[in-house]
């Protein structure tokens, strides 16, 4: 039926023209995302793919309640850190939506199941790993540049904040696959940690090259403590002790890594954010922060609720904000919430070597 009201159309041409006239001097800078499902905002859609978060209950308190292809409930990390800009969402680079205007506001180039390796998340099929995800960041550069000139463009970039989480699937989905895995023939878990890190390494670099001057790269969350591993490895609700040491181990040298790599370039481009650390605080006390369990995953069966896919026959828990976990994996939208908080005013503990606030006031003044 075509019926629209006066008074819900008038804003939306209002908002319209704003939007049009304010695009080429866009308020607030622009962000890009590079990664995995932790911040996949629903590239996956678009792909031949089994590594896909586009059917209900995925989406069930976003503000549609319809499923976008983010592994949440609701938002994402993303969304919230879009949010403390004062931007719009930035869409995923597959979507037809990002074109013209749009693409000043950036783009999420994420995609679920990838790793730092191209053997990761094989089984995922056709995903968008991360030498792609940098094809498509220059790509991006080149269709911007054609909207407002190279060198606007170029600056859009380097002032541009960056989010990077990738990693955590180089195990899950690599590593500890299947028992005897060609990667743990090739490597013990210390000498992969370190090849890890160095292919890492070299991404950011590129990154860098690329243009990007401000980079949060988020550490692996407590791996062996999701429900799916509860569920797969863990005895009587243990995190499980082999995933948990290779997030020991891989977080540290992460950090170590990024603190090296801004001395080599002399700025404070890559900011370690400690979400291994953030995490931990509501898996081993999950009622502080209003949670009552940090181990049974909202939606899923088994154990845990941590076997198998999130589907429209899970089990689904009525009260989302009780539950750390949307799924076997992902954080729900709640503990995104606390995350992004501290990412954005976090001790240096969590924030090293500064918080985002810190970033945004500093940048703010140069
Ligand atoms: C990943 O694959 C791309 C494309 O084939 C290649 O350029 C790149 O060097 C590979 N990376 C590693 C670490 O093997
Ligand atoms: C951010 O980090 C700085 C320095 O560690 C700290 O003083 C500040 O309280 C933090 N939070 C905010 C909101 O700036």
């Amino acid at each position: 039926m075509a019926y629209y009201s006066l008074s819900s159309f008038v804003p939306l041409i209002i908002f319209s023209i704003v939007f049009i006239v304010g695009g080429v001097e866009a308020k607030s800078r622009a962000f890009f995302v590079f990664g995995d499902s932790l911040v996949d905002s629903g590239n996956n859609n678009y792909l031949a793919t089994t590594a896909r978060a586009d059917a209900p209950p995925y989406g069930i308190d976003y503000p549609t309640h319809a499923p976008t292809g983010r592994f949440s409930n609701g938002y994402n990390i993303p969304d919230l850190i879009s949010q403390q800009l004062g931007a719009e969402s930035t869409l995923p680079y597959l979507s037809p939506e990002l074109r013209g205007e749009r693409l000043l506001v950036g783009a999420n180039f994420a995609s679920a199941g990838i790793g730092i390796l191209n053997d990761t998340g094989v089984q995922f099929i056709n995903v968008i790993r991360m030498y792609r995800q940098l094809e498509y960041f220059e790509e991006y550069q080149n269709r911007l540049s054609a909207i407002i000139g190279a060198a606007q463009a170029k600056s859009r970039v380097n002032e541009a904040l960056v989010l990077i989480t990738v990693g955590g699937n180089d195990f899950v989905n690599n590593y500890y696959l299947v028992p005897y895995s060609a990667r743990s023939r090739q490597y013990q878990l210390p000498q992969y940690v370190k090849y890890l890190i160095s292919e890492y390494q070299k991404l950011l670099q590129k990154l860098y090259d690329l243009g990007a001057r401000r980079v949060l790269v988020t550490g692996t969350g407590p791996l062996g403590c999701v429900p799916s591993e509860l569920a797969q490895r863990g005895r009587n609700g243990q995190c499980s002790t082999e995933l948990q040491k290779a997030a020991s181990l891989f977080n540290p040298q992460l950090e170590s890594m990024l603190l090296a790599l801004n001395k080599k370039i002399g700025r404070d481009v890559f900011i370690a954010a400690n979400t291994a650390k953030m995490h931990n605080n509501f898996v081993s006390n999950p009622s502080q922060f209003g949670f009552k369990t940090s181990k049974v995953a909202c939606c899923g069966q088994g154990p845990y609720n941590g076997l198998g896919l999130c589907t429209a026959v899970s089990n689904l828990c009525s009260n989302r904000e009780l539950y750390a976990f949307w799924d076997a994996f992902h954080p729900s939208e709640k503990a995104n919430r606390l995350i992004v908080q501290e990412i954005m005013s976090g001790s240096k503990a969590y924030m090293n070597p500064m918080n985002l606030s810190t970033i945004l006031a500093l940048d703010a003044t140069t």
